[in-house]
């Protein structure tokens, strides 16, 4: 069994300054999990933890039912495939492939019927004799996944293994890989600050942050399947950083009968699943969660509504198959979405665009988190 289980997992780097602090979730058996979060919030770092290239400061991992935090990186059971994914360049792309299981003196013959394996998955039959240099980027990046694959190891961990690649590489990589690991079964780890990454390539996501000054606050901010991120953020955090374009948070307070929100003199019906706890917070501020897909022209929305938000245009975003429109309303940039491309508004326009109601998130502005 390989799951990995982080418990109050915590990292200074510097005495006093917590890198990351209270991590705590289970890894499962075969899960691919991603993590993601923007730059410096601690991905790699608990990574190389996991790995054991980094010393664990405080709290414990196990992978299966083992406590690892002092058990050696080569005794972990674990391959990695980093974003510079060095091969040796006066190595034939079978011996880069190869070398891993030669220094564990592995017998020849295993050897060779890993190495065909592998890169039958991966597509470097052809290339098993070359070096390196002779390789385009995917393919490098290919011998390195196949370095990792031979060793059929209990974990796989990877970080941002994809960026140096070019967009459609990208794309053909993501796929491959999340097929790979469907067909392995191998438990992943996968870092990215890449959203469509994160959201189409795991079966859950850890969604982290810099954990800060304040004692009390972890660099995890929720983890869950894709569409559980996606559809229920749990926090403004979460709901701010997954989407693209990304949600709108807008400013607003609920109706003394806790039955509307107003929100730049909009008076919205809350939404079904927020009407308990509006209710209970009736009359307060609150923070409104609305995705641009879900502010659109009137003639062109699939919703009802009654909802129209106005203001004054201050950019548009042609993206090919719709249009973000980004617009003032008393200070605030809200944005939306059209989808047809001829007679189109322009900047210092005047635009009312719909309210999808029913898709709204309310948030506490005070502690950040989703009301319910
Ligand atoms: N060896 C180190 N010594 C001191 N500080 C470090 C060290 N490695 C990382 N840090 C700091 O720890 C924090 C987390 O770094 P980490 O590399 O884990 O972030 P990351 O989420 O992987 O970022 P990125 O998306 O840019 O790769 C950063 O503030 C970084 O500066
Ligand atoms: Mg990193």
């Amino acid at each position: 069994m390989a799951s990995i289980t982080l418990d109050h997992i915590g990292k200074s780097y510097t005495p006093g300054v917590d890198v990351i602090r209270d991590l705590t979730f289970e890894i499962r058996d075969g899960e691919f999990m991603v993590f993601v979060g923007p730059s410096g919030c601690g991905k790699s770092t608990v990574l190389r933890m996991i790995a054991g290239l980094e010393s664990i400061t405080s709290g414990t991992l196990k992978i299966g039912d083992r406590v690892v935090n002092d058990v050696h990186p080569k005794d972990r059971d674990i391959a990695m495939v980093f974003q510079s994914y060095a091969l040796y360049p006066h190595m034939t792309v079978y011996d880069n492939i190869a070398f891993g299981l030669q220094i564990r003196k592995i017998p020849e013959a295993e050897i060779r019927k890993r190495v065909q394996e592998a890169a039958e998955t991966l597509g470097l039959n052809a290339f098993l004799d070359r070096k390196p240099k002779a390789l385009s980027g995917g393919q490098r990046q290919r011998v390195a996944l196949g370095r990792a694959i031979v060793r059929n190891p209990s974990v796989f961990l990877f970080d941002e293994p994809l960026s140096n690649l070019d967009a459609e590489l990208r794309v053909h990589m993501r796929a491959e890989l999340s097929k790979l690991q469907r067909r392995l079964k191998t438990t992943t780890v996968y870092v990215t600050h890449d959203q469509v990454e994160a959201m189409t390539m795991g079966h859950r996501i850890a969604v982290l942050r810099p954990c800060g000054k304040d004692p009390g606050v972890s660099n995890l901010t929720q983890i869950g399947t894709p569409m559980e991120i996606y559809d229920t953020p749990a926090n403004l955090f979460t709901a701010g950083f997954m989407g693209t374009p990304k949600m709108n948070l807008l400013k607003a307070r609920l109706s003394d009968d806790g039955r509307d929100v107003l929100c730049h003199g909009v008076r919205m019906p809350v939404s079904e699943a927020f009407r308990a706890a509006a209710l209970q917070h009736r009359g307060r501020d609150v923070v409104l969660g609305i995705r641009p897909e879900h502010i659109g022209a009137a003639h062109e929305i699939d919703w009802q509504s009654d909802c129209g938000i106005t203001g004054t245009i201050e950019i548009l975003e042609p993206l090919g198959h719709e249009v973000i429109v980004h617009f003032q309303v008393h200070g605030e940039t809200v944005s939306g979405r059209l989808r047809s491309h001829t007679a189109l508004p322009a900047p210092g326009d005047p635009i009312t665009l719909k309210v999808k109601t029913e898709a709204m998130h309310l948030f506490d502005p005070v502690t950040e988190q989703r009301l319910s």
